[in-house]
């Protein structure tokens, strides 16, 4: 088993890579199905769940080569053919599930496992199962699988009641190869949607309006392989903002695009933090005295529940209180515990968070028990009085590149041990 110990105290400097976006590059793995030839993704990110949508992939025979040395990942799906998931592959990474829009395009048929609940809530599929029905698919739920087939999709309006991130992605994949026109009203806007099309209309799809709560794909007969260059991470940039802030350093972030991180670059200024953008960098110097704030999770461009847990941990080490209401998810706290481990003074009714700056937080043994909750807790750890030993970081590695050593380079005494 591993851990990673942090010793508190140290001050960051100099600069940090950013990767490419983890919840870019799932849904664009998913959609090479789509192009029935050879897809190339260059600085791909070399993550767990990374590594799982290409398993999925590899069992409807796309032919995958994963370049490590290069971070390039090559997709060849020209000779696929039909095949489904093993259950336990697909309840491995809830991201699993976005092949099924491609599939149904591809093939006319699907049927995988249900992703069920995971850490952070029940995250139902309604509505990418309502998707799929309003472009004529018939579905149908039974002992734990999903199941769709169609003779043909046709293009609908959709609208969705929330504007789910997965939903918006598989709807848009099985969308561009039906006949007629798909209009996707409440759509998510993030920045991994606007990429995603990009990479989609870069194979010949017809996409308009991603990136705004109504998207409109024109089906087209087929479409090709192409070479995409994923979008950075906005949350890893976001997470090493806050490492900035928590340890009152100063340091250079490159790898960013201002316009994405707008809600958290807005709420880290109202914080006290100074950041100025550079290029594609952004210089943060949480130097100043800091104030606490109140955040409200939201669909982009609000505030993403994504660094919810990241700014609960410098909001402990803060004089004053905060509030965080999180919106998305229902159960997306559990980090709060094992911060109050480490003398964090934090109340927890429902959906909000109230939290009450302490002194200095203490170093303590805790648990990842998701992945941004333990990127919280090594921040926390980095500001931390004496050691923090972090377990479960197989949560961590699902979406953070070489996260100890990306510290380690900024000055963090911090190492991943096995014992
Ligand atoms: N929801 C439904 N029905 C659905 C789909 C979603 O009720 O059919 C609900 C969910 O239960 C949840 C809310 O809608 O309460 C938001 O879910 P959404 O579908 O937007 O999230 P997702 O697609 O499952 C992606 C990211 C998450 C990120 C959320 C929100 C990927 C692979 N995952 O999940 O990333 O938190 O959007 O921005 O893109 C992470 O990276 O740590 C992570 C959890």
């Amino acid at each position: 088993m591993e851990k990673i110990v942090v010793k508190g105290g140290n001050k960051l400097s100099g600069s940090v890579n950013i990767s490419a976006a983890k919840n870019s590059v799932l849904p664009i793995i998913a959609a090479s199905i789509l192009s029935g030839g050879k897809c190339v993704i260059k600085n791909a990110p070399m993550l767990e769940d990374v590594f799982v949508i290409n398993e999925v992939l590899k069992t409807v025979s796309a032919d995958i080569n994963i370049d490590k040395e290069n971070n390039r990942i090559i997709i060849d799906t020209s000779k696929l053919s039909y095949g489904e998931p093993s259950g336990e592959l697909v309840r491995k990474m809830r991201a699993s599930f976005l092949v099924m829009g491609p599939m149904i395009a591809r093939f006319g048929r699907f049927k995988i496992s249900l992703p069920g609940g995971c850490n952070i809530g029940t995250r139902p599929i309604d509505l990418h199962l309502k998707g799929f029905t309003a472009l004529g698919a018939d579905v149908s739920i039974g002992h734990g699988y999903v199941e769709a087939s169609t003779r043909k999709l046709i293009g609908n309006k959709i609208y969705l009641d929330f504007p789910s991130v997965g939903a918006t992605e598989n709807i848009m994949m099985a969308a561009v190869l039906a006949e007629g026109e798909t209009i996707i009203e409440n759509a998510a806007a993030e920045p991994e949607i606007e990429d995603l099309a990009r990479f989609l209309n870069a194979m010949g799809a017809e996409i308009t309006g991603a990136g705004t709560d109504t998207i409109k794909i024109t089906g087209v007969k087929n479409l090709k392989g192409t070479t995409h260059k994923p979008i950075y991470d906005r949350i890893e940039a976001g997470t090493f903002m806050v490492a900035a802030a928590i340890t009152k350093s100063k340091i250079r972030i490159c790898g960013v695009n201002e316009e994405h991180l707008k809600p958290i670059i807005a709420k880290l200024t109202e914080m006290g933090v100074s950041l100025e953008i550079e290029g594609d960098s952004i210089i943060v110097d949480g130097s100043r005295e800091l104030r606490p704030v109140d955040i409200k999770t939201m669909p982009y461009p609000g505030f993403p529940t994504d660094m919810q847990a990241q700014m609960m941990s410098l909001l402990c080490t803060v004089k004053g209180t905060g509030v965080i209401t999180e919106t998305i998810f229902e159960n997306r706290f559990m980090h709060a515990q094992e911060l109050k481990r480490m003398g964090a003074n934090i109340k927890i009714d429902g959906r909000t968070a109230v939290i009450e700056g302490v002194e200095r937080l203490s170093g303590s043994e805790v648990k990842a028990t998701d992945l941004r909750a333990g990127a919280a807790l090594i921040l926390a750890g980095l500001s931390a009085e004496g050691i923090t030993e972090i377990g479960d970081l197989y949560h961590i590695d699902r979406g953070y590149v070489n996260i100890e050593n990306k510290f380690k380079g900024l000055g963090a005494d911090i190492e991943r041990i096995n014992y």
